[in-house]
């Protein structure tokens, strides 16, 4: 009889702790029941500020990627401080797009105050972006709480990758955060779309010997070998403004515009992924939506962590 009710006691504590999830999971109906419209409201926002401006959906995507390479997708990188990730190399005059977030966050405040996280509405705001410029949507995951402060400086600057990194250097970065070397090649794609500045490509255009020498003279019109370090070009200088799969055209013609692009096609393990998106370019778009999902999956704040930032700018 003890012993009976002693093997119920365990079988029970058992079945209990089997149904408990180590870590609270993500999920696309999140918001269903408490704010319904929250996806619609954020898709309008977006898609209002890419019609101002094209190269917005290009700067609210890479705001995502290093909001979630950084301390996981927390909003973090949103949080307005002065010393911290912000000012990281790879961020510092150089991410943008906070206002568009912060304003559609404050379209679903108004709606439903208090419910929907910052780090959500990036992470919608990356997919509505992508799809405003011609990419193929992907469900998002949605459950993400946001950060009580942001990540160091040095933190940020040893997770994000550099535009001067070798492939082996991409592949373990990414490796890091759970995404292996196809999945980096996909993400990389986004560079099919936004600018970068002549401080993140001058080395290459002016150094390197595995880059189309017309190319490298049309960039250095515009990015002298001293000064003009703003100065921006196309990451895509066929269609800048579209998401399509010219990224990976550009590669096999020598005209990748940073280092960490043209390394992806430099007679590597990579050349084949290349390859491969650019004679199938509806894989590129379906790997890219993939990995996004992985990548907004890095490391959440979920349940009884963190909180539902008011705006996206300050943790209250
Ligand atoms: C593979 C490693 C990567 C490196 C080394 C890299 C590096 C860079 C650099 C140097 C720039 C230009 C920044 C500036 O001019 O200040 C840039 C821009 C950009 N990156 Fe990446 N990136 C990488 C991966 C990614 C990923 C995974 C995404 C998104 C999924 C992404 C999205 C973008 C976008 C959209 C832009 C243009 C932003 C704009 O126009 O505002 N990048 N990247
Ligand atoms: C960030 O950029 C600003 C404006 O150019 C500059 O004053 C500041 O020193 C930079 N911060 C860091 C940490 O590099
Ligand atoms: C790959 O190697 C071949 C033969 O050495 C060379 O001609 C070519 O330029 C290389 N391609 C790239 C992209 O480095």
């Amino acid at each position: 009889m003890i012993s009976s009710n002693y093997y119920y006691v365990v079988t029970l504590v058992i079945v209990l702790i089997s149904n408990v999830p180590c870590e609270a999971q993500l999920s696309s109906t999140f918001y269903d029941s408490t704010c319904p419209n929250a996806l619609s409201t954020i898709r309008t926002s977006i898609r209002q500020a890419v019609l101002r401006e094209r190269r917005m959906a290009a700067s609210l995507v890479r705001l995502h990627f290093h909001d979630c390479f950084v301390q996981g997708c927390d909003g973090s990188i949103l949080l307005d401080d002065t010393t911290g990730e912000r000012v990281a190399l790879q961020n510092n005059n150089s991410v943008r797009g906070f206002e568009v977030v912060e304003a559609a966050k404050q379209a679903v405040e108004a709606i439903c105050p208090g419910v929907v996280s910052c780090a959500d509405v990036l992470a919608v705001a990356a997919r509505d972006a992508t799809v405003a410029v011609g990419g193929q949507s992907w469900t998002v995951k949605l459950g993400r709480r946001d950060s009580t402060t942001a990540a160091t400086r040095a933190q940020a600057e040893s997770d994000l990758p550099r535009g001067s990194d070798s492939l082996q250097t991409l592949i373990s970065n990414f490796a890091n955060k759970n995404l292996n070397e196809r999945e980096m090649v996909a993400l990389s794609g986004s560079h099919t779309i936004g600018q970068a500045r002549c401080v993140t490509f001058r080395a290459r255009i002016y150094g390197n010997t595995n880059i189309n020498p017309g190319f490298a003279i049309m960039r250095q019109r515009q990015c002298p070998q001293t000064g003009g370090d703003n100065n921006l070009a196309p990451l895509d200088l066929v269609t800048p403004n579209s998401f399509d799969n010219n990224y990976f055209r550009n590669l096999v013609e020598l005209k990748g515009l940073l280092a960490s692009d043209q390394v992806l096609f430099s007679n590597g393990s990579s050349d084949s992924i290349v390859q491969g998106y650019i004679n199938n370019p509806r894989s590129f778009q379906s790997d890219f939506g993939a990995a996004m999902i992985k990548m907004g999956d890095i490391e959440p704040l979920t349940g009884g962590n963190g909180i539902i930032r008011r705006t996206c700018g300050s943790a209250n």
